[in-house]
């Protein structure tokens, strides 16, 4: 028997995958790279699977990628040297909300959103929030240490991961972490495997900090006549102490593809905005928002919008959320890049980048987490494919990793590096430490088979 049989024996073939059709979903994600089809996925329902994957997969020399939901931006869940697709998308068992230590503990494949839900009943509050919440599966925030607009005051999945459960290449099972909130036992290898990419294990089970939830939310829009002013109001608004929990800004293009799509319209004329939600006590609320608005003026805002209520509040996210799937749906490619840059350089970043697309010809829609300088510079491509168009769409990609690094920023904020990025690894860090981190690699998967072919050139 070979290993696809072999499991297709142990799991039954419902839940091992070969047909062609049916592996059709496991050769795409989010990113907008080429089809890599694997030769089999398997749909794993515990722990004990993965590690009987994990185990045969190494006797047999045949390479693994783990895969949550697939909405990973730089195809950190794509298997790009076939084998098997490892899914999680059905360990969805939330297995524990404890209100009194503020925990969760739960299975790779739950959504993001439906956590959420679930200790938002319970007076709870999961802050990190990535655009694709609702279908993202928290194994996969894990595996990239997902971010989202409310990291700017509450930090990114990192933050909120205390322990872990995870099987290494080969099908040995280690516990990591801890259920507490405090400890420094040893390494934090917690730390280590999240935001690792699927490339040094596979998380089986997750447990989360939780906080109190906020009693109070309040959001406004500000809109500008250009995206140079508005990147400079974060600065200012910034440094005049305000801490809102997110502070996006949205370019002039990004608004136009948004606009009559998505639930909530934007004021016709807007060349930027700003999109800003406090949180916390009720007392107190609307003066620190009237604050900020004001701040938002003084730097140039011609209007300013508050959500009057909660479904005016959902609308904006919404549509904010909407802003990835509406450009990929409405162009033929579109170029992810998720750049940060320290925050007093966003003005500056952007101005290069508008001089980068300039160049290049090409359109560019740029949206973000402006609060933590993390910007989506989309290039949008509509023409033919030809060796030219590529020249030209690496020369603009270069010039905007360069101008990135120059300003003091790093190449990737909250997407990973995945294959997307690679070529730049080695731009932002030194050989020692590239050279670390393959180290690491080889001793938890010595023969390259876990998400092989990932994050280093
Ligand atoms: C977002 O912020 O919307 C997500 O990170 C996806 C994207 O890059 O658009
Ligand atoms: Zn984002």
């Amino acid at each position: 028997m070979d290993l696809f049989q072999l499991l297709s024996a142990e799991l039954g073939p419902a839940r091992v995958l070969r047909d062609e059709l049916a592996l059709e979903r496991f050769a795409v994600d989010e990113s907008g790279l080429p089809r890599f089809p694997p030769e089999c996925a398997v749909l794993a329902e515990s722990r004990a699977e993965i590690e009987l994957v994990l185990r045969l997969a190494q006797e047999h020399r045949i390479a693994v990628t783990p895969r949550g939901a697939g909405t990973g931006m730089t195809g950190g869940a794509l298997p790009v040297r076939g084998g098997i697709v490892l899914s999680t998308e059905r360990m969805v068992r939330i297995r524990e909300i404890d209100a009194e230590n503020l925990i969760a503990v739960v299975e790779p494949g739950v959504t993001t959103g439906a956590l959420q839900a679930e200790v938002e009943a319970a007076g709870l509050f999961y802050p990190p929030d990535p655009a694709s919440l609702e279908s993202c599966s928290l194994g996969g925030n894990v595996a990239e240490n997902a971010g989202g607009p409310r990291a700017f005051k509450y930090g990114t999945t990192r933050d909120y991961v205390l322990g872990l459960e995870v099987v290494r290449m080969g099908g040995e099972t280690l516990q990591l972490g801890r259920r507490t909130p405090k400890g420094v036992v040893g390494y934090d290898l917690v730390a280590l495997m999240v935001g690792s990419e699927g490339t040094l294990a596979v998380a089986t089970e997750i447990v989360l900090k939780l906080l109190p939830k906020p009693r109070a939310v309040a959001t406004l829009l500000a809109t500008f006549r250009d995206l140079l002013t508005a990147g400079a109001a974060v600065g200012t608004l910034v440094g005049r102490g305000h801490r809102p929990r997110a502070l996006e800004l949205l370019d002039r293009v990004t608004l136009e593809h948004l606009r009559g799509r998505t639930p909530y319209r934007f004021p016709d004329g807007a060349g930027a905005a700003l999109l800003c939600e406090l949180d916390g006590d009720p007392e107190g609320m609307e003066a620190q928002l009237l604050r900020c608005a004001e701040s938002c003026e003084q730097s140039g805002a011609i209007e300013i919008q508050i959500a009057e209520d909660e479904r005016r509040r959902r609308e904006l996210w919404e549509t904010r959320r909407r802003a990835n799937p509406t450009l990929k749906a409405l162009h033929r490619r579109k170029i992810p890049e998720d750049i940060v840059v320290p925050r007093a350089a966003i003005p500056e970043m952007l101005r290069r980048v508008d001089a980068v697309a300039t160049q290049a010809n090409l359109p560019c829609a740029t949206y973000g987490h402006a609060g933590d300088g993390n910007l989506h510079i989309n290039l949008l491509i509509d023409e033919p494919d030809s060796p030219e168009l590529e020249a030209r769409i690496e020369r603009a990609l270069d010039a905007t990793m360069r101008a990135t690094l120059e300003l003091g920023g790093t190449l990737a904020g909250e997407h990973g590096v995945g294959l997307l990025k690679q070529r730049y690894l080695p731009w932002e860090q030194a050989p020692p430490v590239i050279q670390l981190q393959r180290q690491l690699k080889r001793l938890l998967d010595p023969e390259d088979l876990l998400n092989p072919g990932k994050i280093f050139p």
